[in-house]
């Protein structure tokens, strides 16, 4: 038996806190597929942490750069100082984004990258001289994160109704989700990609176009249980922003590093933004990491409008390029260079979208939606008790199938490492089937 913990005093983040604590589900070792958890079971990580860790658990490569940096420099400052492998790093980053997109600031988290892409949004106007633009465009049902600016130009009510005001001069677009329409779509679905239109003909049209400086917008949502773009809707998204000379930014926190089968989204949907967000696979999860990845010309607008020698972009983070997140960058890309998991990725989503599907039919399905080595499974809720009978499904998953899956509402959202085998997939959906087959 494994020696209790003592759960008082973490108050845990996300969480159900007195529910997981009355029972707690602790996780205490990681290899490749698997947990293990404090009573020795072995659990399927179908949700690669949280979106995370791609490469599957404990590389040995990540770890093995991760030890040695940790060993020969613990930190070094990169406010008017640097080091090596904070220049190496974004120069890596670089060589997988697209075309074009080549600086880089570096940040510890996605919530962090969100305001950083924000903030550079609204200083780039300003700097050319054109800080009329200043309003900022999200999406209902966005998740970008829990900073003042991510909440604000997120949709999600629960994370913004008990902080007040906060930014202002912030609008939504209308999430493109329509199950009566869409439903079981296998991939992008048909319908919709007019709800693109709403950009230029409702919110420019309120706000007018010369006062917003950027739209932001996740190019598959994920949190708030995958909601997929329809075909067409996110080169519409940069045609209007194009027209408009606002900036698109994409925020890939989970998008990014091959979850679609491509280094980025944008890779994917062929849609090239201004700026990409990215965290998370960045670093493999194993050490917090965050970058905003924007076109030249950005960059280079603050550089040529500072006075020489002096501060260009009043912005930054303590760890901002940490060494050791850095060595856990390097070493993550060259794994999904030289294993080509991103390709094999795209090689697994036919047989990942098979196994989705399958459970069409099954008791409560509503929607199953999937691309890449995502998919969101809708359950019909239980009237007036919403998001029980997902969370439920999550519990019987873990202590009885040994799965790890995540629920967001009623909706089953799957994002297993790239590294899942096809066997790996039909367990996964397979407990699923079983679980919901006797709810
Ligand atoms: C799209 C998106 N943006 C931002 C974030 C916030 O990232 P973090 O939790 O690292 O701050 C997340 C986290 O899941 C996310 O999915």
């Amino acid at each position: 038996m494994s020696t209790p913990v003592n759960t008082e005093h973490f108050w845990m983040p996300f969480s159900a806190n007195r529910q997981f604590k009355s029972k707690p589900r602790l996780l205490v070792a990681a290899e490749g597929m698997h947990y293990t958890t404090d009573d020795g079971r072995q659990i399927l990580d179908g949700t690669a942490g949280l979106w995370c860790v791609n490469a599957g658990h404990g590389h040995a490569r990540i770890v093995g750069a991760i030890q040695q940096q940790a060993a020969r420099m613990d930190f070094a400052p990169t406010f008017q100082m640097g080091h090596p492998l904070a220049f190496e790093a974004a120069s890596k980053l670089v060589s997988i984004a697209p075309e074009g997109m080549n600086r880089v600031f570096f940040c510890n988290d996605g919530s962090e990258g969100v305001d950083t892409a924000l903030k550079i949004a609204l200083a780039y106007h300003r700097v050319r001289g054109d800080g009329i633009r200043h309003r900022l465009i999200g999406r209902e049902r966005g998740y970008h994160g829990v900073g003042f600016g991510g909440i604000s130009v997120g949709g999600i009510a629960g994370n913004r109704k008990h902080f007040g005001p906060a930014l202002p001069a912030v609008d939504h677009l209308r999430h493109p989700l329509n199950i009566a329409r869409n439903a079981f779509s296998r991939g992008l679905p048909e319908h919709g990609a007019e709800m693109a239109d709403e950009l230029e003909q409702r919110l420019l049209a309120l706000h007018d176009p010369s006062s917003v400086a950027a739209v932001i917008v996740e190019p598959l949502q994920g949190s708030t249980g995958v909601i997929l773009p329809p075909k067409g809707y996110l080169q519409k998204l940069r045609a209007i922003c194009d027209k408009y000379g606002i900036l698109l930014i994409f925020d890939e926190v989970i998008t990014g590093f091959g979850r679609l089968g491509t280094a980025f989204a944008a890779d994917y949907f062929g849609v090239i933004p201004d700026m990409i967000v990215c965290a998370k696979g960045l670093t493999n999860a194993a050490v917090p990491m965050g970058a905003v990845i924007v076109k030249q010309a950005i960059h280079d607008a603050f550089m040529s409008a500072a006075p020489e020698n002096t501060i260009e972009f009043f912005h930054g983070y303590t760890y901002s390029a940490h060494p050791l997140a850095c060595s856990a960058a390097i070493a993550t890309i060259d794994v999904y260079q030289e294993e080509k998991l991103f390709d094999r990725a795209a090689a697994h989503a036919s047989h990942f979208e098979q196994a989705a599907h399958s459970l069409q039919g099954l008791p409560y399905v509503k929607d199953i939606r999937n691309l890449g080595l995502v998919c969101g499974i809708e359950l019909e809720s239980i009237p007036g008790k919403a998001g029980t009978r997902a969370f439920d499904v999550f519990l019987r998953c873990f202590w009885e199938k040994g799965v790890l899956i995540r629920t967001t509402g009623d909706i089953i959202a799957l994002s297993p490492p790239l590294v899942i085998t096809p066997a790996q997939i039909d367990h996964l959906f397979g407990a699923i089937a079983d679980v919901l087959k006797t709810q």
